[in-house]
Order: C-alpha cells, then sequence, then structure tokens
C-alpha cells in the first residue's frame, strides 16, 4: 500500500501511518519546506520508520510527483496553504487508483464553513464524489474518493 501525506510537515501523520504499515508499506510525505522534510526525516528514522517514507519537496503551485499510483492521500490542515487548490485537487486525483479516496481536513480557525463547501464543489466538478464526512474536532472534514 502506497499513501500520500500532502503538506506532511513534521510528519505527525506520515510515521504514524508507516507505523501501521509493514515493511512492504510506503508514505510518500511531500511538502513545501525543506525543513520540514529534513525534521520528518530524523523522527523517521529515530522511530525506526524511515525505509518506509520517501520525502518530496515541491512546488507551491506543483507536486511534481509521477508515475505514482497511491492507495489513500491525506491532506491534513495544509490544502488551504496551496494558492490553486483544484489544481492540487486535479493532481491528488491523477496520482489514486480507481476507487482510493483522499481525506481531506481543514482548520475551523483558517477556512470557513462556505469555502470549505467551495472546495467540495470544486472537488465534485473535477469528479470526485464525497462518500463520507467524518466529524473531526476544529476541523472540516471530507472524504473525496476517485
Ligand atoms: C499546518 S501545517 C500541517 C502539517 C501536517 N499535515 C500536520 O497536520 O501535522 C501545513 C503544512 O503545509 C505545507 N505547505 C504549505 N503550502 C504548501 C504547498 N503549496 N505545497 C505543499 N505543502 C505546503 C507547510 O509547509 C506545512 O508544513
Amino acid at each position: 500500500m502506497t499513501i500520500l501525506d500532502f503538506g506532511c510537515g513534521m510528519g505527525f501523520f506520515s510515521i504514524a501511518a508507516a507505523g501501521q504499515m509493514g515493511d512492504s508499506g510506503r508514505v510518500v510525505a511531500v511538502d513545501l519546506q525543506q525543513q520540514m522534510l529534513d525534521v520528518l526525516r530524523k523522527r523517521a528514522d529515530k522511530a525506526g520508520v524511515g525505509a518506509r517514507i520517501r520525502t518530496h519537496r515541491c512546488e507551491a503551485d506543483a507536486l511534481n510527483l509521477v508515475d505514482e499510483a497511491l492507495d489513500f492521500a491525506l491532506a491534513f490542515y495544509s490544502a488551504h496553504e496551496v494558492p490553486d487548490q483544484r489544481r492540487l485537487l486535479r493532481e491528488i486525483r491523477g496520482l489514486l487508483r480507481e476507487g482510493a479516496r483522499l481525506l481531506l481536513v481543514e482548520p475551523i480557525g483558517h477556512v470557513t464553513a462556505k469555502a470549505f463547501a467551495r472546495t467540495l464543489d470544486d472537488a465534485v466538478d473535477l469528479g470526485w464524489s464525497v462518500v463520507d464526512r467524518p466529524r473531526i474536532r476544529w476541523s472540516h472534514a471530507a472524504v473525496l474518493e476517485k
């Protein structure tokens, strides 16, 4: 199984996921800031899961990932920091296997309910299905399926 952690930061979720996955699992941890990826790498190695995580520095407006066949993607508190969310949703969708899902979570302190609803409208327009709206404290959340 291969998963994407978009806007991974210091790897809170990447490292936890890698720990759950077993040796055949892979996490592609993507962030704009090399500094975050460097900290993630150190923390992952310390946790003994470094071999399961590939770090990748993206551009602000392009993931620049090719030939991935992802089984799952996470964008936790990161999508609102991207200048063009439609582009992000399109790009992640292109990297997922058919039927694979994206968990999109945004902080209520930075993203209004209206703005999140607009993002979901954009997602549907791009071909995603909204299959769940999990309740996550202090957050707007949705599960999108390709
Ligand atoms: C609030 S942090 C969330 C970190 C992590 N997902 C978590 O929940 O612990 C947002 C992260 O998104 C990254 N980020 C901001 N703009 C980005 C972009 N255009 N592409 C990729 N990552 C970006 C930041 O560098 C930062 O690490």
